[in-house]
């Protein structure tokens, strides 16, 4: 059995005061659940402040939303795995549609920036996903696949073992379109197809979580999907009510 994930990704939101304000307010309404994980990625300059209001608490984790490939030195800007681990991190997002998109990371990046999660001891969360284009061209399967084969070239087969997938179809994220049970179910089917041929039976241990267009009304039928381990949020996580609601989603498979 595979725990389910739940993942919050805060995007470019909550700022400091915003974190403080949040983070009080989901830590009084969520108790811990030994039958799920939770993970929050705030932005890099809200991590101190997150890591701080879960004090002793071990039953939520923290990751970057980004890494960048080196671990220190003449970056401006960005944040390394060895930064994001020093804060409180153990997870690292790499490759989300975003960072592909808007910012023109390239499958070799990805490939790069899970190498250096991995080398500071971070989990990386490696996200694929197809743009509308591509699904209407029948090449799904196809770019999830070459995005997991490339973005997991750099890290050895027990990081594989390790990981997490996100399966986040572009044209789902922040769209109000999610793929329906069964289409993410196909797709994750194909995925963990993959990493069979990777790690063999260990594929079966590695969460497959969905993100793109989540709420607290499709997140127990996405759930309940085959393959499908857990959900990667955005919109619907930055109200700490909303998202509290949706870490409680029942989660039977079947
Ligand atoms: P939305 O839940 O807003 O569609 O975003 C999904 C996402 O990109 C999470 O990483």
């Amino acid at each position: 059995m595979r725990r389910p994930v739940f993942i919050a990704n805060w995007k470019m939101n909550h700022g400091p005061t915003e974190a403080r304000a949040y983070m009080a307010a989901f830590t009084a309404r969520w108790t811990p659940h030994e039958d799920r994980t939770v993970i929050f990625c705030p932005p890099a300059i809200s991590i101190g402040v997150v890591m701080h209001a879960l004090g002793s608490r071990r039953d939520i984790a923290v990751g970057v939303q980004n890494v960048w490939t080196e671990d220190a030195g003449a970056f401006t800007g960005e944040t390394s795995a060895r930064m994001a681990a020093d804060a409180g991190a153990r997870y690292a997002l790499v490759g989300h549609s975003e960072r592909r998109h808007v910012f023109g990371e390239t499958v070799a990046e990805t490939a790069l920036k899970c190498a250096a999660a991995v080398r500071n001891g971070l989990t990386p969360i490696l996200c694929v996903g197809e743009l509308l284009a591509q699904r209407e061209a029948g090449t799904t399967n196809e770019i999830v696949l070459n995005q997991l084969r490339a973005g997991l070239a750099e890290v050895g087969n027990e990081s594989v073992a390790a990981a997490i997938i996100a399966y986040e179809p572009v044209w789902a994220i922040g769209t109000g379109k999610t793929a329906t049970p069964a289409d993410a179910s196909t797709v994750h089917a194909h995925l963990r197809g993959a990493l069979r041929e990777r790690i063999g039976d260990r594929a079966a241990a590695v969460p497959i979580v969905y993100g793109g267009s989540v709420n607290g009304g499709n997140a127990e039928s996405l759930l309940a999907a085959r393959d499908v381990d857990g959900l990667l949020v955005g919109g619907a996580c930055l109200d700490p009510a909303n998202w509290a609601t949706i870490c409680g989603t029942r989660a039977a498979k079947g």
